[in-house]
């Protein structure tokens, strides 16, 4: 199949379109390359278009899937209406992009819009935008809900993922990358007081399995991508220690963001992605962080 992966130099961008590639598919990758993302798409045969989603472009190649991972994804970005409007006009692009193709849309939406809701979290459940990231995936969310009946249309409410190739997104790479970084160098790992924050931390290899099942969902809709279980940060330097072979006590300081803006708290329910996508993940966080290892510099 001809794919586009959009946000392609980008974490979960490369990794999946390296797994597309693997698995046959023809992969064109389009990115707007800021900053220029190294080595991520190191052994990448396919065609990279250096390009931003969010104003007029065109493809002028047959595409039957698209998978649109590309958006400002950083929550703490700093221009709040810029956020909103590169994600909504991004995807706005994409929708018009896919019609034209007949092609199948796969797109990310987050987590993140669930705020401090209750846990586990379902599609379903009231959303809580702590921030514009949220607010401009809600909306995304909602536009896709308009095109359910009339296209193949799916998006990913991705969890915590963490694995190689997230390096590059500095502060908002995940907690894992973090505290294994800081663990690797002999440090302690610097966590918020007193590590009692949760993560349904999933790993990148599930998360693109997740995003390739998607092709196949029974029917267009919004899943959750997790693993379903939470992991506070006291448990998470114990793992990383177990798997990294080090001994280091955790060093707590005192959260420095506005508590009504700081998600303490992420698990999903994974019952509709089971259902619809046939997805469950296969690597625990320990599974996961072994796989990882060698990669966190
Ligand atoms: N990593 C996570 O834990 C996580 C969780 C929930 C949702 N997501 C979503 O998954 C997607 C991928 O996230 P990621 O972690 O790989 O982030 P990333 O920042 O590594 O990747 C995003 C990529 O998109 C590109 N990009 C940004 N704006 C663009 C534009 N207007 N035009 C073209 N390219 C553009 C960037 O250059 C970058 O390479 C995003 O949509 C993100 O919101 C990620």
């Amino acid at each position: 199949m001809k794919c586009l992966v959009t946000g392609g130099a980008g974490f979960i961008g490369s990794n999946l379109a390296l797994e597309l590639e693997k698995q046959g598919h023809d992969v064109i990758v389009m990115d707007s390359l800021k900053p220029v993302k190294k080595g991520n798409l190191k052994g990448f045969k396919g065609r990279i278009i250096k390009g931003d989603v969010s104003h007029p472009f065109e493809i002028n190649e047959k595409l039957d899937v698209i998978f649109h991972e590309a958006a400002i994804t950083d929550p703490r970005f700093e221009d709040d209406k810029e956020m909103i409007r590169a994600n909504l006009e991004g995807f706005k692009n994409i929708i018009k992009l896919a019609q034209k193709n007949n092609a199948k849309l796969i797109y990310a939406s987050t987590a993140s819009l669930y705020g401090n809701g209750p846990v586990p979290m379902k599609e379903s459940q009231k959303k809580e935008l702590l921030s514009a990231y949220a607010k401009s995936k809600l909306m995304m969310d909602e536009l896709a809900e308009k095109y359910f009946d009339k296209m193949h249309v799916v998006g990913l409410r991705y969890f915590n993922v963490f694995g190689p190739r997230e390096a590059h997104k500095g502060r908002a790479a995940s907690m894992i990358y973090h505290l294994g970084k800081q663990m690797k160098e002999g440090k302690n790992p610097r966590i918020f007081k007193f590590g009692e924050q949760k993560r349904d931390h999933i790993y990148v290899k599930d998360a693109v399995a997740a995003t390739i099942k998607a092709i196949d969902a029974k029917k267009s809709g919004v899943y959750n991508v997790g693993t379903g279980i939470a992991t506070n940060f006291n448990e998470l330097v114990k793992a990383l220690n177990e798997v990294i072979g080090t001994n280091l006590e955790p060093e707590y300081f005192e959260m420095p963001y506005d508590p009504k803006t700081y998600q303490s708290n992420t698990q999903a329910d994974t019952t509709k992605a089971e259902k619809f996508l046939g997805f469950k993940a296969k690597y625990s966080l320990k599974e996961g962080i072994k796989d990882y290892k060698d990669d966190i510099k």
